[in-house]
């Protein structure tokens, strides 16, 4: 019998780590395919890597400033992840825009989370920008990583209503709960090979055995 081989993750982060928190719980729970191997941060404090270290899993802080340049600090990033053979990099809070030469390593094996409906609302503050905006409706957005902010291949969306009395504290902790459920989803499906990159658009093959449709269908909370 030939046991399947579980992907090894990567997860970059930068502040409180609650999507990494959840990609843990998915995988401890046993319905992940994948481990998290190793946490990086360009933040010494970040509350991510305490939430790492509590799993034992190794957790580093790369400080940015002792590189001469974002290359060097992204080769060095490499470095760590290729010490850990890790198979997909997760940015969940990353705050850093990595290097074309990064993204060209892991092409396409780099997914990003992003807490609005992309194309809509790319960068910071974009659950203010929803607001502000006045959309009915925002969500969020998992993505593979190309050399744009926020404009890679869409892997996985989740919609949210914007209701009359929102806050950006209120909407963007509702949408917390969908980011924590599609990112899981999507690593997942990255797992089973299922996920297949046609230009700008992620094609998501039906499970084998007819199992988990492809879609989010009963995914919402
Ligand atoms: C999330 O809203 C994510 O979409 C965005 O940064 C935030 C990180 O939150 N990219 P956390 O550190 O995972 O709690």
């Amino acid at each position: 019998m030939t046991v399947a081989r579980r992907l090894r993750v990567g997860v970059l982060v930068s502040g409180r780590g609650s999507n990494l928190q959840a990609i843990l719980d998915t995988s401890a729970a046993g319905r992940l395919s994948a481990d998290v191997v190793v946490v990086l941060s360009d933040v010494a404090d970040a509350y991510a890597l305490e939430r790492a270290r509590q799993r034992n899993i190794p957790a580093l802080f790369e400080d940015p400033k002792a590189h001469p340049t974002r290359e060097a600090f992204d080769k060095a990033l490499i470095g760590h992840l290729e010490q850990h053979r890790v198979d997909l990099v997760c940015l969940a809070g990353f705050m850093r825009l990595l290097t074309p030469a990064f993204v060209a390593h892991y092409r396409h094996r780099i997914m990003n989370i992003h807490p609005a409906l992309l194309p809509a609302f790319p960068g910071l503050h974009v659950q203010r920008k929803a607001l502000q905006h006045g959309v009915k409706f925002t969500g969020c957005t998992v993505h593979f990583v190309d050399e744009g902010t926020d404009t890679g291949p869409i892997i996985i969306q989740a919609v949210v209503p914007v209701l009359n009395d929102d806050t950006e504290e209120a909407l963007s902790v509702r949408i917390l709960r969908y980011e924590h459920h599609i990112y899981a989803r999507a690593i997942q499906l990255f797992a089973e090979g299922r996920l297949q990159v046609r230009g700008r658009r992620v094609i998501c093959a039906p499970a084998p055995d007819g199992g988990t449709p492809p879609d989010f269908g009963g995914l919402n909370p």
